[in-house]
């Protein structure tokens, strides 16, 4: 199912961003201020990206935020309480085991993300990874949002791979309908069990219910 490459997404995928995390916030709407900030940050992103500019993931994740809380009227103090899900990622129970199992297997790894490098290095030595991934790629070295193609195309350019030597591994359904587009091998985690979405329904997409099933 993998290849000897195998990068990851980060936010969803790798780190944790469910509100059961954020038991600081006692407010009514966290779970819905939560969702609609990950709508809107998403939608930010393809904003930006059709409208040929570019504004860092980490504002864009304030901006969607603000939006949120203010939606749900809430109170913008708690905008890094909420922010922290991003800036301070918290792995999910079944990372460290997967990323050391493929490096005991000699697999190269990588995370590939929106994130920038602060947020993507925040959460890695947070959570002690540093050891287990080799490869950092930001879309801030193109300055353009997933699922462009010179987002994935950071990887098999800087590795010197064909797009089907890279396995590529994401909890997004959007993200892995572009990397499979742009001639990734991938692997879609299902963690919780959502139906899937006609726009990876591809016998060629591989489907596991959590990362242990990687390995
Ligand atoms: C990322 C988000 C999109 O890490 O999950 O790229």
């Amino acid at each position: 199912m993998i290849t000897s490459t195998v990068i990851f997404d980060a936010f969803g995928t790798l780190f944790n961003l469910d509100t059961a995390l954020l038991n600081n916030i006692d407010h009514p709407k966290k779970n819905d201020i939560l969702q609609y900030t990950r709508e809107k940050q998403l939608s930010y992103t393809w904003l930006f990206s059709l409208m040929d500019t570019y504004e860092s993931f980490s504002e864009v994740t304030y901006r969607a935020l603000t939006d949120g809380i203010k939606k749900y009227n809430a109170p913008l103090s708690l905008l890094d309480d909420f922010a922290s899900l991003y800036m301070q990622p918290v792995v999910f129970d079944d990372v460290r085991t997967c990323l050391n199992q493929l490096k005991k297997e000699g697999k190269q790894t990588g995370i590939l993300s929106n994130g920038t490098k602060e947020m993507l290095t925040s959460g890695i030595e947070l959570n002690g990874l540093s050891h287990n991934l080799d490869h950092v790629f930001s879309v801030e070295d193109v300055k353009i949002f997933k699922p462009h193609k010179s987002v994935y195309g950071m990887v098999t350019e800087k590795l010197e791979k064909e797009p089907s030597e890279i396995t590529f591994v994401s909890s997004n359904q959007w993200d892995v309908a572009g990397a499979h587009h742009f001639g990734f091998n991938t692997v879609w985690v299902n963690r919780s069990g959502i139906f899937k979405e006609s726009i990876i329904d591809d016998e060629k997409i591989h489907e596991v219910g959590s990362l242990d099933e990687l390995t």
